[in-house]
């Protein structure tokens, strides 16, 4: 996926934001309040957004399905 992640997963862009699919939103932990801080700087921010990279991989996330929002903004100034 064309994601940038411009700050390498320290918070500090949004440029990864991603919008999770509602089935598998659900079963994500809950975003800590620096990410949803992070998300509030975020463009075309939906209920189901997510930094994609605070979202750990395991072998149940298989199948795990994601949008890229159509907008997008780097909190970074890039
Ligand atoms: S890569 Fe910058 S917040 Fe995720």
């Amino acid at each position: 996926m064309p994601l940038e992640g411009t700050c390498e997963g320290q918070m500090a862009c949004s440029t990864c934001h991603v919008i999770v699919a509602r089935e598998w939103f659900v079963k994500l932990p809950e975003a800590s309040e620096e990410e949803e801080d992070m998300l509030d700087l975020a463009a075309d921010v939906q209920p189901t957004s997510r930094l994609s990279c605070q979202i750990v991989l395991d072998k149940e996330m298989d199948g795990l399905t994601v949008r890229i929002p159509d907008a997008s903004v780097n909190a970074q100034g890039f």
